[in-house]
């Protein structure tokens, strides 16, 4: 086994970008595809050698100032939640590579953690990419994505790892849980509005909350996941054809879907609603639900009324890329 000692090595910065849900949320869970977008909002991260036994963590953005913990007892006692992932991320990985240098971690974040893009599986992804880097393993894509899986399972015990994949592989992706496949799409642009209902989504509790409607009524929630899946595999042709009404009609239907599966809510469901009646191609929520975001396609011309029409509802609109880079090393540090 490879062991790293107290060598000193220049600091590596990392930057992975989040995400954003298009299609087949929920479904994903239970081995159906879904449709995910990396957005341009980023996630950067430097790691360093310390010479001492300690991981010592400052993310501002989080209210993480000076934490530290002895390597050794990484994961014990108590941890901050915004510390979490990060030292969770660096435990796995040193339990699998034995690293023996203490190391300090700096991140710098693009995206308010509230909208749901995915601070934390980009973080985790950055935590596990410098660290490779770091220690020159050249670790590659699918062995970055099963560590940082991991650690996401470890430290929230449910999710399909596709926020992961996102912060990875970057693109936009047909992704099926766990990573057992992870297709890119070709995508030349994508006309999406995002609107932010200002209700921060407790994705743990909804997962848990659709497996118990799953539990009472096994065969209604197997239909739904069903006809997600249909739906994901239509809007994979319309998106890579560019056809955004068909693929606008698909994301009312699996709004709909969705709304039967009890993940909606009353205020994402008047921003879907004021996007359409604005003439947006279609809409849906973006995510676990209950809150976060939602999504609307149209293009150019169509895209001020549909932007009002989310703000006049209260909904906050987030102008990002969509379709950008995943994980990389970035030349100048932070
Ligand atoms: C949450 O953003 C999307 C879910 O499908 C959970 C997951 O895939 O990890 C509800």
């Amino acid at each position: 086994m490879k062991q790293f000692n107290n060598a000193a090595m220049n600091p590596i910065t990392v930057s992975a970008p989040g995400k954003l849900m298009l299609f087949g949320e929920h479904a994903v869970v239970y081995g159906h595809p879904c449709i995910v977008t990396a957005v341009g909002q980023r996630m950067f991260l430097t790691v360093q050698t310390l010479n001492s036994k300690l991981l010592t963590l400052n993310s501002p953005e989080v209210n993480v100032t000076n934490y530290s913990k002895l390597l050794d007892q990484l994961g014990e006692g108590e941890m901050p939640k915004g510390a979490r992932f990060i030292e969770i991320a660096v435990k796995n990985f040193s339990e699998k590579y034995t690293v023996k240098s203490g190391l300090q971690i700096t991140t710098r974040s693009e995206f308010a953690s509230t909208f749901g893009f995915g601070s934390s599986s980009a973080s985790t992804v950055c935590t596990i990419k410098a660290l490779s880097e770091l220690f020159d393993l050249k670790l590659s894509n699918k062995e970055i994505f099963d560590l940082s899986y991991k650690t996401v399972l470890d430290v929230q015990g449910k999710g399909s790892g596709f926020d992961v994949a996102a912060a990875i592989y970057g693109g936009s992706l047909l992704f099926f849980t766990g990573g057992k496949e992870i297709t890119p799409l070709t995508i030349n642009h994508l006309p999406v509005i995002i609107g932010y209902s200002g209700i921060k989504a407790d994705t743990v509790r909804l997962i848990e909350k659709v497996a118990e409607k799953a539990e009472k009524e096994p065969e209604v929630v197997e239909d739904i996941y069903k006809r997600i899946e249909q739906i994901v595999e239509k809007a994979k042709t319309a998106i890579e054809k560019s056809d955004f009404e068909e693929a606008g009609k698909l994301m009312t239907e699996n709004q709909l879907l969705l709304s039967q599966l009890d993940v909606s809510s009353e205020k994402l469901d008047a921003m879907i609603q004021a996007a359409r009646d604005a003439g947006a191609y279609g809409a849906k929520l973006s995510g676990a639900g209950g809150g976060d975001c939602m999504i609307a396609l149209r293009n150019a011309q169509g895209k001020p009324a549909v932007e009002k029409a989310i703000e006049r509802v209260g909904g906050q609109v987030i102008d990002v890329e969509t379709n950008v880079e995943g994980v990389r090393v970035e030349n100048k540090q932070m």
